[in-house]
């Protein structure tokens, strides 16, 4: 990903801060160097994510004690600087104990909310690698923002589960889906105690002093930082191979009882869904599968962390759940490898996600899409203000209303009814195609959808993602089901 520019940063004594003012570069640069900005200019969280650099992988190596939810460790950050930097910033929130860039110690100071502003020891230049090493500790259940954490204190472990901000309760990052990285995580942990996250497992827990053992997890693809997940705990884990040859790993808390069964009974069938929808979507974008079934009283969501959804306990209540899991997996595609270029874009992740339970229903026979379109359409009046949230801008606080969900799947059907099922089916893998492991916009996938279908299609957006009421619905003359 990266081109090292080497030879301006490795002289002199690494541990000294600015120690040498002046004589720190053996290369003139041109321009003096700037503070990378604090955010990344999303209209809805302009301070999420950080300019000036960009990260390739993130080495997050943490320790752990669920008695205390005492998280510690360190993080090394793999980057590389886009423009000549003086300072830049990480978002994070536990209390730091020393920053280094490239071997040097850096001077660092908390800004805002969730900034750490690190002072480049000699100055980075542009294209230059950067390798910075966060050493903190905290407790991430007591570090609240506007009294909430994202990091969920559970009957015998943690969660680390949120959208659209998580790791800044467990380590520091560019936390904008822009700025995509792997990452390494390794937790270490009282012996008996599981560790779950992202990807495969690249070794066993290995035992360590003290009657502990350090679990390694690692993600291969780029992934954005709010879908690096961390479930520690008393887990049941279930591992098995997929029919595309990729490792599927399940875990399931102990803690869920008589739902157990329930959550297997859907999270089991991980491995047919995303082969059902790879027909669908394209080829499966990640590494690994899985799912979490998350511990009783925890989470009251489903997040699509990367290669391995984490569901909450909700969804087994009333028995199995298999909508979830097709929700949560479209979310790989939708979401995680197709990300979203900023957060008014939600709409790309909701919507698509949620026809894809709709398609999921029609080829079961449990209902066609055209039907749930109705029913759904049929569930809001008019004079519902449900019709107010517009899909294609809801703004930063209602990025998860229903509308985003519900009418957001109403959308992808009336655009599925304007282009005919021949177009749709090729618009969508050519959309994942066009844009994996990377970002998009709305404005992309409607010039893509009408390039590929030669259709004007700006009255179906206009009408259905940005236009307040409820809209007359195409009639239902050209789904083949
Ligand atoms: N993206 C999740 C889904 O699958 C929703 C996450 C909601 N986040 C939250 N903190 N409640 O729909
Ligand atoms: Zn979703």
């Amino acid at each position: 990903l990266t081109v090292t520019t080497a030879g301006t940063l490795v002289t002199g004594a690494p541990g000294q801060a600015d120690a040498r003012p002046g004589k720190s570069r053996s290369v003139a640069v041109s321009a003096a160097p700037k503070p990378g900005s604090p955010g990344l200019g999303d209209p809805y969280f302009p301070d999420y994510g950080n300019g000036g650099y960009d990260v390739d992988h993130y080495d997050v190596r943490l320790r752990y004690e669920p008695a205390t939810d005492r998280l510690s460790g360190t993080t090394t950050i793999l980057a590389t600087a886009t423009q000549d930097l003086s300072r830049f910033n990480l978002d994070f929130l536990l209390d730091v104990e020393s920053v280094r860039v490239n071997g040097w110690t850096a001077r660092f100071a908390r800004e805002g909310v969730h900034e750490l502003v690190v002072t480049a020891p000699r100055g980075i230049t542009t294209g230059q690698a950067m390798t910075v090493v966060v050493t903190y500790a905290g407790v991430p259940s007591e570090t609240l923002v506007d009294g909430y954490s994202g990091w969920t204190r559970t009957v015998d472990g943690a969660l680390a589960v949120n959208e659209p901000e998580s790791a800044w309760w467990w380590f520091p990052s560019n936390d904008h889906p822009l700025d995509k990285a792997t990452w390494d995580i390794s937790v270490s942990v009282p012996d008996g105690v599981e560790v779950i996250s992202n990807g495969v497992q690249p070794r066993p827990p290995l035992a360590e002093a003290g009657n502990r053992m350090r679990w390694g997890w690692r993600s291969t693809k780029p992934g954005a930082t709010y879908l690096a997940f961390l479930a520690i705990g008393q887990y049941d884990i279930v591992t098995d191979t997929a029919p595309n040859g990729q490792p599927v790993i399940n875990a399931y808390s102990t803690t869920l009882g008589d739902r157990k069964p329930a959550a297997r009974a859907s999270i089991e069938r991980t491995a047919e869904v995303v082969d059902w929808e790879s027909g669908i979507f394209g080829p499966y974008p990640f590494e690994a599968q899985g799912g979490v079934a998350a511990p009783i009283d925890s989470l009251s969501f489903a997040l699509e962390t990367q290669t391995r959804p984490v569901y909450g306990p909700g969804f087994w209540r009333r028995g199995s759940n298999l909508y979830v899991v097709v929700h949560e997996n479209a979310h790989q595609w939708f979401g995680d490898s197709v990300s979203v270029a900023d957060w008014s874009n939600i709409w790309l992740n909701e919507g698509f996600a949620s026809y894809a339970e709709w398609l999921w229903s029609e080829a079961q026979g449990e209902g066609t899409t055209q039907e749930l379109f109705d029913f759904t359409y049929a569930n809001y009046p008019a004079d519902d203000p449900f019709w107010q949230v517009l899909p294609g801008n809801p703004g930063a606080g209602a990025v998860f209303d229903d509308a985003v969900y519900d009418r957001g799947a109403m959308t992808l059907h009336q655009l599925r009814l304007a282009v005919g099922d021949d177009a749709f089916f090729r618009i969508l893998p050519a959309w994942t195609a066009a844009h994996r492991y990377g970002n998009g916009t709305i404005a992309q996938f409607q010039a893509l959808a009408e390039q590929i279908s030669g259709l004007d299609l700006d009255p179906v957006f206009t009408t259905w993602l940005f236009t307040p009421g409820r809209p007359a619905p195409a009639a239902a003359t050209r789904t083949t089901t």
